[in-house]
């Protein structure tokens, strides 16, 4: 895994930021999260695309997951929020910005239905990842089959509590998401996460440094052939090898991956 760290969030936003723009250049196929972590990130993006430096034209995106019972056009389901605060200020074709139904009748099909359309897509080239405190990815809550694919999954209540800042009242928060799966994000080109804050630093340290188990989720990155972790300071605290990290950041080569995009910010 490649571990980047930054003295502050903006910084780590526009290093992602700077990643997401190489693929997009490309037409890749782009994998979103929702959440806090990414929104400085959708910014920077949107702003080299208002600077002209940018152009999403060539891509799809597919989001990660979304709450059971909300339907698109509900202000807080991801389809709705993806559009608000990324999607509609850059020039992706809106019919282009996929997420499973939350409103389907039939959440286990659409779940199905959601994993196939990726694969018919031609698979995501880059997914962006956020990380959940207890170290869920996606909404793959701890127990998660390290190969599962897209599925309901019912939120873990620190997720619900997590997330009720979003709603109303915790009671308001959905129990259950269409989530992609642990397989499926693995066969992701690149998986690039990010964590920032102290409150990430526990589970940080369990996805870089804990062993591989389905306790913690995103631990699964460990296996992903091209993952990219990027942090800021308050969220590595907790790392034992962080001097390491930090010598291999400093110490980086210049050199392309096969795919041509350097390999590392
Ligand atoms: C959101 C998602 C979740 C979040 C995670 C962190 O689509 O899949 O895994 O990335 O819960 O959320 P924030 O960034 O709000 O701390």
């Amino acid at each position: 895994m490649e571990i980047l760290i930054y003295p502050a969030a903006q910084v780590v936003a526009r290093a992602a930021a700077e990643m997401i723009g190489l693929s997009a250049q490309r037409g890749a196929t782009l994998g979103l999260a929702t959440g806090a972590t990414p929104l400085l990130t959708y910014q920077e993006l949107i702003a080299s695309y208002r600077r002209g430096e940018l152009s999403f034209a060539q891509s799809k995106a597919f989001l990660l997951d979304e709450y059971v019972g909300l339907a698109p056009n509900h202000p807080q389901s991801y389809h709705q929020t993806i559009r608000e605060v990324f999607t509609s200020h850059i020039d992706i074709d809106d019919s282009a910005v996929h997420s499973p139904d939350g409103a389907a009748e039939r959440p286990w099909e659409q779940a199905q239905e959601y994993e196939q359309l990726i694969i018919d897509a031609g698979g995501i080239d880059l997914q962006l990842l956020g990380l959940g405190t207890n170290g869920h990815i996606a909404f793959n809550e701890p127990a998660t089959s390290l190969s599962s694919t897209t599925r309901i999954e019912t939120l873990h209540p620190q997720t619900v509590a997590d997330n009720a800042r979003y709603f109303s009242s915790v009671a308001e928060v959905p129990t259950h998401a269409i989530t992609q799966g642990l397989g499926t994000i693995l066969r992701s080109g690149h998986a690039l996460l990010l964590a920032t804050g102290k409150a990430k630093a526990e589970a940080v340290e369990r996805l870089v440094e804990g062993p591989l188990s389905a306790s913690c989720p995103a631990s699964v990155l460990q296996l992903h052939p091209h993952a990219t972790i990027i942090v800021d300071e308050a969220a590595a605290a907790g790392l034992a090898n962080l001097d390491y990290y930090r010598y291999v950041q400093t110490h980086r080569p210049d050199w392309q991956g096969a795919d041509g995009l350097p390999r590392l910010v």
